[in-house]
């Protein structure tokens, strides 16, 4: 309409992004993913100002400490192909036992005993025969922590019942993929006192962790934007029999269109701009593409007569968005799974200073780099957290990352330090995943972010640029 101004971050009202919110809630409701979005009344329900906070159930989590003990004491569900090669991980950590394993394929959880008892440790307590064995693990009262690595669509149930067992938890991406799953998360952590981390390895990688450093030393200036992503071409295992167990991963391109893996570009990017630590994600508007790669490949791959042929893939083959944060930064955040793509998250941090751009890494910082020239990310190696420079890479996972993610989190609780992340930067990370599934329902309409600090988001609090403990 002629009388209806321009959409841009600028000149969204705050009434027209409740409009927005509001349908945003009816579209996903429809989607079955959103479900309560559009609920709460006055504003649209998702939480993006004070008056549709829901109602705090206990004090703040930002900042708590873990109760130090001698041993750590974990509790692992879900051992396939993420679970079975965490665990040795796990097992090469100082003082850490794996007290207890379940998974509904009781082959695995043998394999994982046996992997456990080799390693010489003591064997752990087994759960296996059906959905909900996982009720028993979380109820023993041999563990400290949970860590969860099942289909995605279990991590927030398995979460909330380990909170509310007494446990603190950790899972793999995403932790939620709703917004009123999210708002759950957040409350039980805050009613129960246990810990819910989205345990984003990504955030430990050699390159981020140094990048961190170098922000927070002043090297990149005022920082103004950065990119993160998932660009890795799953159709192979997206398509194939055994990879993952029951093909769940595949069916998720069936029932979203957005970014389905959000907290690996995220998670790092967030830290260096310091999310939840003094500026906070305010709204976010995301594109998709046809999805024509899965279909695709499955007319390259699948026999005429499969099952897998009654599908429709949904999921725009990439997902693009961008993220404004409060002090009027901006993120560009990108998913693609289903094309033909070199592994890349992107990874690039922006500022007044210069600029970094990983897949391959280069960087160009004044007044060192001049006349359009890249300069070599490792004469910055002095930069290195001391995890990189002590500790790491240790074994296997990602190049080292998985590792020290494991042992980081381990020596927090070991020696009762608050974790490097916690449940308000797992719902800020994971919220892309139903924010960006709303605004593409919209056209790219520009969604508030949910506050999940309740406006707390200003506070100084530990983060994985961490000192080294004495
Ligand atoms: N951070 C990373 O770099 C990384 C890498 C790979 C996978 N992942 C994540 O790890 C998770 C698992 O992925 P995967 O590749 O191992 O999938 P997978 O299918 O190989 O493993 C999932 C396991 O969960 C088990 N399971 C399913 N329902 C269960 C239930 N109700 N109770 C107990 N066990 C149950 C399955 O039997 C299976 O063994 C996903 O969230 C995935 O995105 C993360």
């Amino acid at each position: 309409m002629a009388d209806e101004p321009a959409r841009s971050p600028e000149n969204v009202t705050r009434r027209s992004a409740l409009r927005t919110g509001a349908a945003a809630g009816a579209g996903l409701a429809a989607l079955g993913i959103g479900q309560g979005i559009a609920g709460a009344e006055p504003a649209s329900g998702i939480g993006e100002d004070a008056r549709s906070w829901p109602k705090p159930r206990g004090a703040s989590m930002m900042g708590v400490p873990f109760e130090a003990r001698d041993t750590v004491r974990i509790g692992i569900i879900g051992l396939g192909n993420r679970g079975a090669s965490m665990l040795p991980l796990f097992l090469a950590v100082p003082n850490v036992r794996v007290t207890a394993v379940c998974d509904i394929n009781a082959e695995f959880v043998a394999k994982a005993s046996a992997t456990i008892t080799k390693a010489g440790h003591p064997a752990p307590a087994t759960c296996t025969g059906g959905d909900h064995a996982y009720e028993q693990l979380v109820r023993r009262d041999d563990i400290d922590f949970v860590y969860l690595a099942t289909p995605w669509e279990w991590h927030t149930p398995m979460a909330l019942a380990a909170m509310r067992a007494g446990k603190h938890v950790g899972s793999e991406c995403p932790i939620a993929t709703t917004i009123p799953d999210m708002w759950e998360l957040v409350n039980t952590s805050e009613q129960t006192r246990r810990h819910c981390l989205q345990l984003e390895n990504c955030c430990y990688g050699k390159n981020e962790l140094r990048v961190l450093r170098m922000a927070h030393e002043g090297l990149f200036g005022e920082l103004l934007h950065g990119s993160g992503a998932y660009l890795h071409d799953l159709r192979e295992l997206l398509f194939s029999d055994t990879y993952y167990q029951g093909q769940w991963r595949r069916a998720w391109h069936t029932k979203v269109n957005g970014d389905l893996y959000p907290t690996h570009g995220l998670g790092p990017v967030a830290s260096y701009l310091d999310i939840n630590r003094g500026d906070r994600l305010v709204r976010m508007t995301s594109m998709s593409t046809p999805a024509l790669g899965l279909a695709d490949y499955r007319a390259q791959h699948v026999p005429a007569g499969d099952p897998r042929w009654r599908e429709r893939y949904v999921d725009g083959d990439v997902t693009m968005s961008l993220l404004q944060t409060e002090k009027g930064r901006v993120i560009h955040l990108v998913h693609g799974v289903s094309n033909p793509h070199p592994y890349s998250r992107l990874n690039h941090l922006a500022g007044t200073k210069g600029v970094f751009e990983d897949y391959p890494a280069r960087i160009y910082l004044e007044p060192t780099h001049s006349h359009d020239t890249w300069g070599s990310f490792e004469d910055f190696k002095n930069y290195d957290h001391w995890l990189w420079k002590d500790i790491g890479p240790g074994p296997g996972g990602h190049g080292g990352m998985d590792y020290l993610m494991l042992y980081r989190l381990a020596q927090t609780i070991r020696l009762g330090l608050a974790p490097d992340m916690d449940v308000y930067d797992a719902a800020a990370w994971n919220a892309p995943f139903a924010l960006s599934a709303m605004s593409v329902r919209l056209g790219g309409a520009p969604i508030p972010f949910p506050d999940f600090t309740r406006g707390r988001w200003k506070t100084p609090h530990p983060g994985t640029d961490s000192p080294k403990p004495g």
